[in-house]
């Protein structure tokens, strides 16, 4: 059997680029945890090692997997071996961007697709809450929004009583954003066997104007702050929800003191419809339809259900709920949690409800390939033919339902179920045109008519090919083109050997037409990058 370190060694001596960096296809060792317990790849010289792909059940052609089209996005969350980043990943399992922040998906802003990132502080995996902003970045990259809640009591520090935004966000068709966030309360408790000056975790939804939101008011008028006015709206589950309805008693999740407030609601998603917004409570397994003015249309779920049941309809501990029509809804059943168990298995529900009769009934359902139940997280995106991506949450796989649930492959991002877990994972179509430079670096070995310089460009996605540039001097600049290398993978390695002894390097990105869509700078042969731009030589265009 290979050990960890052996793989490691073996791996050293696949050519970069090559079929080392592709995903596993029902790859036993990988199962077993023989090549670690979060497993990455590693290149030359890029700084990222993201994290290897297992297809635990192959799709038809494992492992390119290029029928679905489009990339995945997820955020690994406490990958062992390897920091966490926001990963965007071809089908076959290579890296095309490494996102810094908990990486959502794409979110439609002013009609454009923007990636959607929440950067903060907060421990996600124990309560599964977070203190931070929100941030859209365009197809350049750039950051074109930077906004959190209003008047929530955001501020100065990360004191425990201050508010605690989760990543939850939802950008809607007029431009504002739907978020969540979990301000401290005191309560008298003691009605719930608590303390009688305790401590809650509030579950808040707000609507901002993003485009006058948070960032924008500090900066203008700080005293706005506290201001809940400034919000489109919000909504305080305490105000609405008696925790009487919910199923996390105190000592469950939290226990009411100042260091841990009671979260007897926890909210985890939230969607803007013109009628209201449907929310999440996890722990009062329970969705709730809130109408414009802050009033509960109806509950769906928990102890007062305004709807009935068919079987395999219910839900509990749920995630990711989303109306797709009047009639069709999705969620992501756990069925578990910490606290307890009702389902062997946690299941991607398809729903058909019926606000007339108030009555549910299921569609159909999406079922995890090793049957095992997500204590957590998780999340189910319907595609456009009536497919879908199911994120098994702290479970490391995701995997693709036909129209009818039925599994059609999963794949894994950890061989184990403690190793690794994504809050959400979602297949996205995405142009990613970097306003940042390509990267390159020469390698160490590299003399004079003997020289290996590696590539890469974080998130750009239409990069097909990478062409290399020498020159002798760099006044006047005189580049000659050494060479055309597809690109297979994140890093691509290109090489020249022959008579002339060029000292400067460039590497220029091309697509499928063969037109540059980027230039690195010139690089020294001696790795000394700084050289050419000390210089003050560094070009945008080789001069062809
Ligand atoms: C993040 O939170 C931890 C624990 O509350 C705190 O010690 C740390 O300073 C925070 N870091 C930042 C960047 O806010
Ligand atoms: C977003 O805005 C906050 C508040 O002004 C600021 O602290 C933070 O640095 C900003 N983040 C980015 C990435 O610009
Ligand atoms: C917030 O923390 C401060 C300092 O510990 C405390 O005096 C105050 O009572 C707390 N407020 C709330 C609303 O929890
Ligand atoms: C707290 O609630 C309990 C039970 O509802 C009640 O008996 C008690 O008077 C309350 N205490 C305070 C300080 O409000
Ligand atoms: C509250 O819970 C914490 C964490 O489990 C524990 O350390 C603390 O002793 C508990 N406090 C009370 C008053 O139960
Ligand atoms: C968008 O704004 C219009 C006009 O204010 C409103 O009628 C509609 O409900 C809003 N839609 C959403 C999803 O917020
Ligand atoms: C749904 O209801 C049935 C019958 O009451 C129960 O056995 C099952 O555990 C429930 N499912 C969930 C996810 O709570
Ligand atoms: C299912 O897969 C997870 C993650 O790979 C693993 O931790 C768990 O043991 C598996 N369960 C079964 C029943 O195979
Ligand atoms: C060029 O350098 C590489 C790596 O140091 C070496 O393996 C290769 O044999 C050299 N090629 C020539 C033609 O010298
Ligand atoms: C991985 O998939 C991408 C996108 O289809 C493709 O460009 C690339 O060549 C593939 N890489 C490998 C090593 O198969
Ligand atoms: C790189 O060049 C700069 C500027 O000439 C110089 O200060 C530095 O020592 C060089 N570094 C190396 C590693 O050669
Ligand atoms: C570098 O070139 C730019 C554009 O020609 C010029 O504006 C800048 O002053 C130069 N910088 C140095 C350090 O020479």
């Amino acid at each position: 059997m290979f050990t960890a370190l052996f793989r490691l060694l073996l791996f050293s001596l696949v050519p970069k680029g090559g079929l080392g960096s592709v995903a596993y296809c029902e790859n036993e060792e990988y199962e077993s945890g023989a090549f670690g317990m979060s497993s990455y790849q590693t290149y030359n010289a890029a700084p990222f090692r993201p994290l290897q792909l297992n297809y635990a059940i192959p799709p038809a052609e494992c492992p390119s997997n290029n029928d679905i089209g489009g990339y995945f996005f997820f955020y690994p969350e406490n990958p062992i071996t390897t920091e966490p980043f926001g990963m965007i990943i071809n089908p076959n399992g290579t890296l095309v961007g490494a996102i810094p922040g908990f990486l959502r998906g794409i979110q439609k802003y002013k009609g454009k697709d923007h990636i959607s990132v929440w950067v903060g502080n907060g421990s996600l995996l124990s309560v599964g809450h977070g203190s931070g902003h929100n941030l859209l970045l365009d197809d350049t990259y750039s950051i074109v929004a930077n906004f959190t809640t209003v008047g929530l009591g955001v501020g100065a520090d990360m004191h425990e009583n201050f508010t605690l935004f989760t990543f939850k966000l939802e950008v809607t068709p007029n431009n504002t954003a739907v978020m969540t966030a979990y301000p401290v309360r005191t309560a008298n408790l003691s009605r719930f066997g608590g303390p009688k000056s305790g401590f809650v975790y509030d579950s808040v939804v707000q609507e901002i104007d993003i485009a006058t939101g948070y960032y924008h008011l500090k900066k203008l008028s700080p005293h706005l702050l506290n201001d809940l006015s400034e919000a489109l709206f919000t909504w305080e589950a305490l105000d609405h929800v008696d925790p009487s309805e919910c199923y996390a008693a105190i000592g469950e999740a939290g226990n009411g003191t100042e260091e841990y407030p009671w979260d007897y609601f926890h909210i985890n998603s939230v969607q803007k419809q013109d009628d209201g917004y449907l929310i999440s409570s996890r722990y009062c397994h329970a969705l709730y339809l809130v109408g414009l003015g802050g009033k509960i249309i109806w509950r769906m779920g928990g102890k007062n259900s305004d709807f009935t049941f068919s079987e395999g309809a219910n839900f509990s501990w749920q995630h990711h709920a989303r109306i797709h029509s009047s009639s069709v809804l999705s969620v992501f059943n756990n069925g578990a949690s910490q606290i307890n168990q009702d389902l062997p298995f946690s299941q991607g529900l398809l729903l058909n409800y019926d606000t007339r009769r108030k009555h549910v009934a299921l569609v159909n359902a999406r079922s995890p390939f090793n049957r095992t139940v997500t204590l957590s997280q998780g999340s189910f995106q319907i595609l456009k033919d009536g497919e879908s991506i199911v994120g098994w949450g702290a479970m490391p796989y995701f995997s693709l339902h036909d129209v009818n649930g039925d599994i059609k492959w999963s794949a894994q991002f950890a061989p184990s179920e403690n190793a690794v877990a994504s809050y959400r994972v979602f297949l996205h179509n995405w142009v990613g045109r970097p306003a940042t430079p390509p990267s390159m670096q020469i390698s160490t070995t590299s003399i004079p008519g003997n020289v290996t310089v590696y590539a890469w460009w974080n998130g750009a996605t239409e990069v097909t090919a990478w062409e290399l540039f020498g020159s002798k001097v760099l006044t006047p600049q005189s580049p000659m083109s050494l060479g055309i290398v597809g690109k297979v993978d994140f890093e691509t390695t290109l090489r020249y050997t022959g008579e002339e002894s060029y000292v400067f390097f460039q590497v220029v990105a091309l697509n499928g037409n063969r037109e540059y869509l980027g230039y690195s700078s010139f690089n020294l042969l001696s790795g000394n990058s700084s050289i050419a731009k000390a210089n003050n030589q560094t070009v945008t265009a080789p001069p062809l």
